[in-house]
């Protein structure tokens, strides 16, 4: 009988990485999860043994790998708040590049020698209307996006000293959760657009808000490129395999090529849940760009990458499948309650 071989996943407690330990143990991997659970979720881990330490700890880290002695990391720690990024850069410095370092110090002293990426479409900044290459310059516009940046240089800097290979692969906005219904998104606090309409939906989130009306884009909302988690989870094993057939790595945007705004955003989920999302109109949020829309041509020829469920209304019913679950609905009274409060309020 073979014995699977171990993959260790930082962050796999996390929404994006419990998804990838899911599909590592479907495509017969041991996916070893390795969470401080920061922001992840103990209940999340179902596929394989956790590891409960912070990546910033090396010689945690170097024992961990001795111990399982994965054949790849795939590295998803990281903090992700673009707004708390600029009040609070030092918190995102610290853990996603001095946390990565010393990930990668573990990684050598354990001599495991390939590594999978979390990056994302922020290290692009502001980039113009036309869907975004791995080839245009990467200038982020918060310390989030530099954070990202940094490790890819950092990366690229160890794949030619010292040999390890590594994909960095560049999200642009993850969403929709697992067709089972048992992992999906959600943190405390929510910030992003597809959860937090939905909480809006479910009377968790009175203060629902559009941050933006009057961007340069067709209805003045932001537009972004949504791919579902199960489709980004998928991209993964495809980079895993290839790091394993001998590719010494690169960066990848994983993104559809579609760009959605945020009025289009609600208008799929007014469609596939029947009712429309209380909205409050806010100013911009600094920080975020008008328009990231990948050019997800290199993944698509390269890793043979093709999204299957980044469709809006899968997005839309996982999403709302797992919402439903993860947070039952309010009583229509404190619903309507907190929602004259906030009304007062703003
Ligand atoms: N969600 C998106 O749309 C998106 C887009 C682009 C890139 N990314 C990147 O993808 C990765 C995963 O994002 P997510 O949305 O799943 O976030 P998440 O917060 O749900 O997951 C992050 C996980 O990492 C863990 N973690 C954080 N710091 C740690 C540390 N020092 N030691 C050990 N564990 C630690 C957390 O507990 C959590 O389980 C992040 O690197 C993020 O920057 C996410």
């Amino acid at each position: 009988m073979s014995v699977a071989k171990s993959v260790m996943v930082t962050g796999g407690a996390g929404y994006i990485g419990a998804h990838c330990c899911k599909a590592l143990f479907e495509a017969g991997f041991n996916p070893v999860c390795y969470d401080n659970f920061s922001t992840g979720h103990r209940e999340f881990v179902k596929w394989g043994p956790l590891v409960e330490g912070n990546v910033r700890d090396r010689d945690r880290v170097t024992s961990a790998l001795r111990e399982h002695n994965p054949i790849a990391v795939i590295h998803f720690a990281a903090f992700s708040l673009v707004g708390e990024s600029m009040s609070d850069p030092q918190k995102y410095y610290q853990n996603n590049v001095v946390g990565t370092l010393m990930l990668l110090q573990a990684m050598r002293e354990a001599r495991c020698s390939n590594l999978v990426f979390s990056s994302t479409g922020a290290v692009y900044g502001n980039a113009d209307d036309k869907p975004i290459r791995e080839t245009d310059a990467g200038v982020p516009i918060n310390p989030y996006g530099h954070s990202k940046w940094m490790v890819e240089q950092i990366l690229r800097d160890y794949r030619a000293a010292y040999g390890l290979k590594s994909f960095s692969l560049r999200y642009f906005n993850a969403c929709g959760a697992d067709a089972s219904g048992l992992i999906g998104e959600m943190r405390e606090p929510e910030t992003h657009l597809i959860p937090r309409a939905m909480m809006a939906l479910q009377g968790h989130a009175a203060d629902f808000a559009i941050f933006g009306s009057d961007y340069p884009t067709a209805d003045g909302t932001a537009v972004r490129d949504y791919i579902h988690v199960t489709d980004l989870a998928a991209a993964h094993i495809l980079a895993l395999k290839r790091l394993l057939s001998g590719d010494v790595g690169g960066s990848f945007n994983l993104g559809t090529g579609n760009g959605y705004s945020v009025r289009e955003i609600l208008s799929a989920i007014n469609a596939g849940v029947g009712r429309p999302v209380p909205v409050l109109k806010k100013d911009r949020r600094p920080g975020d760009p008008a328009i990231l829309v990948a050019d997800p041509t290199a993944a698509f020829e390269t890793l043979m990458f093709r999204p299957k469920c980044s469709d809006l209304a899968t997005i839309v019913r996982t999403a709302w499948g797992w919402h439903q679950k993860a947070h039952p609905m309010k009583a229509p009274e404190a619903r309507a309650q907190e929602r004259l409060s906030s009304l007062a309020d703003s």
